[in-house]
């Protein structure tokens, strides 16, 4: 398989390429929080292996899972400085410093994953990156996780009253907080690696989050009660420092990685999908969380109470964006 430990095995080496001119292998470091055995970690790890194939080891995507280099506070930072080429945050995580990104956030903007793929095809996915590009970066592409659920310690989530007063553990997004003050709960932005310990000790009782991340950092060994509700979606953008892809890169390297992207992302967001499902079997199966799935009736409740972040959304993210989703709702 394609381990993370045998990206480190070669270092980089000289070599003779009479295509490019370059004599030293080029190094892409690639920085994310999660664990290598998700989404984002495994198509990390194939997005290396083709541009190692591809490239003929002539560009090397050295991998930093679970935030070892940088965790969410400081990923965009060191990306648009330089000290690191390539990250993929999540939507909410990129809004901090281009709020457009948002517009992702946004509960029960899409019904499905194909929804997701759709709106980064479309207007949506120009406006984002474009904004990208103005802010020193470039967006390669769009890798999905998966729909967010709802868990707690506290009491089962079915009604928008179950969430008054709970202190949810949130991703930084003005959409997210705009969400948990229509459902009247407290919001905690806290980085990912710290999330098990903060439900442990109860500094926050609940929180949402992918069935791939609840399940690969034990998140339902802390939360007694999780509601499949499926009411937003988890995904990140797969960006690189712009100067870097412009001014270190030849025309054939670009091009190069744009075919190893456009190859991982089909294969990344399809693998997504059946870790989702496989995982949610598995929690079904072997953990104490007490599941409830949202019915049809409940879900119009939520959306009826969450309706109001759209109008809030809209002085953050503008019109156009929000005409956008609201067209791809129908
Ligand atoms: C989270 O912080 O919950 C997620 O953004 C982590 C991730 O990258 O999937």
């Amino acid at each position: 398989g394609i381990g993370f430990s045998s990206q480190f095995n070669s270092g980089p080496h000289a070599y003779d390429d009479e295509q490019t001119g370059l004599n030293e292998q080029t190094l892409i470091r690639f920085s994310f929080v999660v664990a290598e055995n998700t989404p984002k970690g495994l198509a990390a790890q194939k997005f290396a292996q083709i541009v190692k194939e591809k490239t003929n080891d002539h560009i090397k995507v050295e991998l930093f899972p679970n935030g070892s280099l940088y965790n969410e506070t400081d990923e965009m930072e060191a990306l648009q400085r330089g000290s690191v080429q390539m990250i993929a945050p999540s939507f909410s995580n990129i809004s901090e410093v281009v709020p457009e990104w948002m517009v992702m956030d946004l509960p029960f903007a899409f019904h499905n994953e194909e929804d997701v793929e759709k709106a980064f095809r479309g207007k949506i996915g120009s406006i984002l990156q474009k904004k990208l590009e103005s802010n020193g970066m470039v967006g390669l592409g769009f890798w999905a996780n998966g729909f967010q659920q709802m868990t707690s310690n506290q009491r089962p989530l079915i009604h928008p009253e179950d969430f008054h007063d709970l202190k949810f553990r949130i991703l930084p997004s003005k959409v997210i907080e705009s969400q948990f003050r229509q459902l009247k709960a407290r919001t905690y932005p806290i980085p990912f690696n710290q999330v098990y310990r903060s439900m442990e000790s109860g500094d926050v009782d609940s929180g949402e989050n992918s069935i791939s991340n609840i399940y690969s950092k034990k998140l339902y060994q802390v939360q007694k009660y999780m509601t499949l509700s499926n009411h937003a979606f988890l995904g990140y953008g797969v960006l690189m420092n712009r100067s870097f892809w412009n001014n270190s890169l030849t025309s054939a390297q670009r091009e190069a990685l744009t075919e190893a992207m456009q190859e991982t992302t089909i294969w990344a967001n399809q693998n997504a999908i059946s870790i989702n499902q496989k995982q949610w079997d598995e929690l079904k199966r072997m953990s104490q969380l007490q599941i409830h799935i949202l019915t049809e009736d409940e879900r119009a409740e939520w959306q009826q109470v969450l309706e109001p972040v759209y109008r809030e959304a809209q002085t953050f993210i503008g019109k156009e964006l929000i005409g956008a989703v609201n067209e791809l709702r129908g």
